[in-house]
């Protein structure tokens, strides 16, 4: 959503959010996907396990690297243009896969109702990603996990200050994405734990999207029942990591 007046937006929605947002987002992505984005989402996607959800799943770009781990599977999105795309594509590959509109902020599903919830580029555009992280600690049950991928706020100052600049226009280009994001920092203030952070490049983009991380996280109650010893073996903590060199998507 770009603008809180309903006519402006009708009008973007109608426009370029149907024509060019939902109907070329792919195209957008063409090279990076194959230049090793499609890659990045596979080595992540695959852990996905048991009854798992994806929010604002777009067109739908990781439905290829689902296992068979994944018992059930539930995709939300929010914007009606980029849903009616999804759901297309469920129906053209027979996916067992159930669509919903929903916004992130607000998922219409009972607590502890998910192993693993997926988000790939949604932080970025959410309107407050902080209810996201929180709606994603609720749905997921007890040991579940969260797998991300998200493009971030460029470590290198300079790039960062290149990406305020663009930031307006970018918001009108992406549909309410904000290149300028430090999700980050947001995963770390919410009630997830990072376990697992890895620092890359997504290939081939515009320099001022082209800082990314993925990696997995778990809900902070989990990690309290481990450290005290009441989950015991069942999580394997994984070192939480805090810099830029901790490790690189590659
Ligand atoms: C950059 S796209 C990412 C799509 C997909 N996850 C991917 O990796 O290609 C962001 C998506 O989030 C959706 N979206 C934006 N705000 C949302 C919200 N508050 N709740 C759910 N989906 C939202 C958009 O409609 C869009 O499909």
């Amino acid at each position: 959503m770009i603008s809180k007046n309903r006519f402006v937006q009708a009008i973007y929605d109608a426009t370029w959010g149907r024509f060019v947002f939902a109907g070329a987002y792919e195209w957008f992505l063409k090279t990076a996907e194959e230049a090793g984005l499609a890659d990045h989402r596979q080595q992540l996607i695959s852990q996905a396990r048991g009854r798992t959800l994806e929010i604002a799943t777009g067109t739908g770009l990781n439905l290829p690297h689902y296992s068979d781990a994944v018992t059930e599977l539930v995709l939300t999105e929010l914007y009606p243009p980029m849903a009616a795309l999804l759901r297309a594509k469920v129906a053209a590959a027979d996916h067992r896969a159930e669509v919903v509109e929903a916004a992130a902020e607000n998922l219409p599903f009972p607590d502890g109702s998910f192993d693993t919830v997926v988000g790939t580029m949604i932080l970025c555009t959410a309107e407050k990603p902080e209810l996201v992280l929180q709606e994603i600690s609720r749905v997921l049950r007890p040991g579940g996990q969260y797998l991300f991928l998200e493009h971030i706020r460029n470590p290198d100052p300079k790039i960062a200050k290149k990406q305020d600049r663009i930031q307006p226009a970018w918001y009108l280009f992406g549909n309410g994405c904000h290149c300028n994001r430090d999700s980050v920092e947001t995963l770390r203030q919410s009630s997830l734990i990072i376990q697992e952070l890895n620092y890359g490049q997504i290939p081939k983009a515009w320099t001022i999207i082209e800082a990314m991380v993925s990696g997995r996280a778990q809900r902070a109650s989990d990690r309290e029942q481990v450290t005290s010893g009441i989950v015991g073996s069942r999580a394997v903590e994984q070192p939480v990591c805090s810099s830029a060199q901790c490790a690189t998507v590659s």
